[in-house]
């Protein structure tokens, strides 16, 4: 990973200082960029919440190999993670490789490692164009995001992602709050229940929200029909002091526990904070940056190798805290500074 990441430093300059620890810290403020916006606080805040949770230490016990493996919407993978959806490798990223390079080294890295990745939408239109092909070209293994447009470039583009041969699709609501959208002329709006509820209607798929930071609005996506929820505030890039995505999580997971999916992104950094957010109450977890940074480093080996890395990380994690399954992942295994 020491190669990937040097190259990645290299060609992506001053876009990403490529950190010890990607924390939010050095590129706040740099939205367009990889930073948070404004003092970035959502961002630092969503890996400071993180690294705050410390686990119960275990030792006796029998788990010795722990199974990652879950299902996800009717989808088996060997990890609990996904690639978020990030598109602009141009404007965001420096542009050291392209679009196209890019979301194929996530889409193909992804399925290669049997987890799943997501791809982006913004604008330029090569953004969503360049996701939706990669995510073709794998046999429809991969989960396009799009930005909740208007009418009617919204329903094109529901018909375009589903000629991807997916069977899960993705919108980030939170979109709404994107400073590159409406600098570019092209800003988009929060959606009320009844709209919301018929674009998940007309898409005759699986339907992620991703965005919500509220049990009510938790509620309010079970109503619109949504199969599952990310708990997300858009890696820190839409709203300034939003709380971390952990401190959030654990209230809206107890709200729609069993009635949806819940996923999370946010900070995470390491398969240890994967079991975190997992205790807390998520199904599964998005890493959005770490995985950018593997991709334009060392392309599909890069992300390869970075699923590796991640996988070891929560096997040692699970072992250490006697969890043996990353379905069924206790609350217990957090250490509880009250008792
Ligand atoms: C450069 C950049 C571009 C992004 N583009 C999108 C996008 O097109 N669609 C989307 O749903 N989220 C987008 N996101 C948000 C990520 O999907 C994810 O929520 C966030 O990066 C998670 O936080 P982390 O990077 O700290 O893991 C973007 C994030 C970054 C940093």
């Amino acid at each position: 990973m020491k190669e990937i990441r040097d190259n990645a430093r290299k060609l992506m300059g001053k876009f990403c200082h490529v950190c010890p620890v990607c924390n939010g810290k050095a590129c706040a403020g740099e939205v367009p960029g990889m930073g948070g916006l404004g003092s970035g606080s959502s961002f630092t805040g969503n890996v400071q919440a993180l690294s705050e949770i410390k686990f119960n230490m275990r030792l006796i016990h029998d788990v010795t190999e722990p199974d990652t493996a879950i299902t996800l919407l009717g989808k088996q993978l060997d990890l609990p993670v996904l690639a978020a959806p990030i598109g602009g490798v141009s404007f965001n990223m420096g542009g050291g490789v392209s679009e196209d390079q890019y979301i194929r080294a996530i889409v193909s890295g992804c399925k290669a490692k049997s987890i799943i990745g997501c791809t982006g939408d913004g604008v330029p239109e090569f953004i969503h164009s360049a996701g939706f092909s990669a995510i073709q070209e794998a046999g429809g293994h991969g989960i396009p995001f799009i930005k909740p447009w208007e009418d009617e470039e919204l329903y094109r583009k529901l018909e375009l992602a589903k000629e991807t041969g997916t069977d899960i699709l993705g919108m980030d609501i939170d979109a709404a709050g994107l400073i590159t959208l409406r600098r570019m002329g092209r800003p988009v709006s929060p959606k009320p229940l009844d709209k919301l509820a018929a674009i998940i209607k007309k898409s005759g798929l699986k339907f992620i929200l991703k965005g919500i930071m509220t049990p009510d609005d938790a509620e309010r996506a079970i109503d619109a029909g949504a199969d599952a929820i990310v708990v997300s505030n858009h890696g820190g890039r839409v709203l300034d002091h939003a709380p971390g995505t952990a401190v959030v999580l654990p209230a809206i997971a107890a709200t729609v526990k069993g009635r949806i999916s819940v996923l999370v992104d946010g900070g995470v950094r390491s398969g240890g904070d994967v079991l975190k957010l997992l205790a807390l109450g998520a199904n599964a977890v998005m890493i959005g940056r770490p995985f950018s940074i593997a991709a334009v480093g060392g392309l599909q080996e890069g992300v390869e190798k970075y699923i590796d890395t991640l996988q070891g990380e929560l096997q040692q994690t699970m072992v250490l805290t006697g969890t043996r399954s990353a379905a069924a992942v206790d609350r217990g295994i957090l250490f509880d500074s009250s008792r």
